[in-house]
């Protein structure tokens, strides 16, 4: 089924966006499908000290950025607040301290300068991220967004990142279902932490991708996982379990050297890999799909992208051998785009603003379990 979104208006209303949803500070400005501007401050050398995200220190980090990312994001897209449509802001899932900052500036904002407010899912906007279109590439500032973006339906949003890890049916945009989820760790997660294990700073997982280009994938046989749930959900808990103990076992042999590092990160990002290409066959099994739409922080990863297209043609080929048309994996236009950001978030607040989806201002509390098909 191929898809042109609503009636073509010849104006597409710019939102404002704020993402506050873990450790990095985010605005941007997006006119429908096409990012005006993206801001991001980083808290990454903050939290390094910790080995992972500190809720108290987000916190504070996030009241003093937002309005220095806000304006920059705006005087980026070279817009005024009277050109702004909507205000759209993550209302969850995440961590619940840093959600709470980013929605209580929305509302402020909001009343300040008379804008509706949008509550948007940090997850729908990962899985919507493929769709977007850089300014340059955009045919018209004018044109209305989702009309001129053309995909096909239904999709399967595939997100990796270091919260989530799911497939999700998409039949329209805003109809979505979840098929499969991790039952513990995230993908980006456990790459996290193993790389910890290993000193690899953080987050580890762009490190880990690194070392793993000079390093054998199939030189260490790590497990696969949930072989028989009969389901589409993950768990990566006991690769991690597996890569500790062989980290230990290594460490005390005094085996692990630069050459046995390399491997081991090939062989154990192969793994988690390996593990949801495992789980993507399953899915596609039973979901006929025209497009899969890639998204979240690890998604970044080449090896990755270059496995679930591997998958795409393999189970492709073996279902309809007589067809040359395998599904595409869409991917962001930029890594900016896999990484938490708020462009993201205008892009399904420009989704629900041109649906008339507008949130109550003053009622909006956060959610940090939100489900994306909730
Ligand atoms: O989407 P994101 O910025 O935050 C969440 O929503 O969680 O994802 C961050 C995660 C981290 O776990 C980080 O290690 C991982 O994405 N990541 C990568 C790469 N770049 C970021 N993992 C593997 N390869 C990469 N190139
Ligand atoms: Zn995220």
């Amino acid at each position: 089924m191929s898809v042109r979104f609503s009636s073509p208006v010849m104006i597409s209303p710019r939102i404002l966006a704020i993402d506050t949803s873990c450790d990095d500070t985010a605005a941007a400005v997006v006119s429908g499908v096409t990012i005006l501007s993206n801001v991001i401050a980083s808290q990454t050398q903050l939290h390094k000290e910790f080995g992972g995200v500190f809720p108290t220190v987000a916190k504070q980090a996030h009241r003093e950025n937002l309005p220095y990312v806000v304006a920059g994001a705006l005087r980026r897209a070279q817009t005024a607040w009277e050109d702004i449509a909507a205000i759209a802001v993550t209302q969850g899932p995440g961590l619940a301290p840093a959600l709470e900052v980013g929605l209580t500036y929305a509302q402020e904002l909001a009343t300040t300068h008379h804008k509706p407010l949008i509550a948007v899912n940090h997850i729908e906007g990962h899985l919507l991220s493929s769709l977007a279109q850089p300014r340059s590439r955009h045919l018209s500032p004018l044109a209305e967004p989702w009309s001129q973006l053309h995909t096909r339906l239904p999709a399967l949003g595939v997100i990796v990142s270091g919260g989530h890890t799911e497939f999700v049916w998409v039949t329209n945009p805003g109809q979505y279902q979840r098929l499969g989820w991790t039952v513990d760790d995230a993908a980006g997660e456990v790459l996290d932490k193993v790389g910890r294990m290993l000193d690899l700073g953080y987050p580890a997982g762009p490190v880990m991708e690194e070392l793993a280009r000079m390093g054998d994938p199939k030189a260490i046989p790590f497990p696969l996982p949930m072989t028989t749930s009969g389901d589409f959900n993950m768990s990566f808990s006991g690769l991690k379990t597996a890569a500790r103990n062989l980290i230990e076992q290594k460490t005390a042999a005094d085996e692990l050297n630069k050459t046995q590092i390399h491997d081991f990160c090939a062989s154990f990002q192969y793994a988690v890999f390996r593990s949801i290409c495992y789980k993507l066959n399953k899915v596609l099994q039973k979901y006929e799909i025209t497009e899969v739409w890639l998204g979240g922080g690890v998604a970044a990863n080449l090896t990755l992208r270059q496995m679930l297209r591997d998958q795409l043609r393999l189970t492709h080929r073996a279902l309809k051998p007589e067809t040359t048309s395998i599904p595409p994996l869409r991917v962001p236009y930029t890594k900016k785009l896999c990484m938490d950001n708020a462009a993201m978030i205008g892009l399904v607040g420009s989704r629900k603003f041109s649906q008339g989806l507008i949130s109550e201002a003053g009622n909006l509390d956060r959610r940090p379990r939100w489900r994306v098909d909730e």
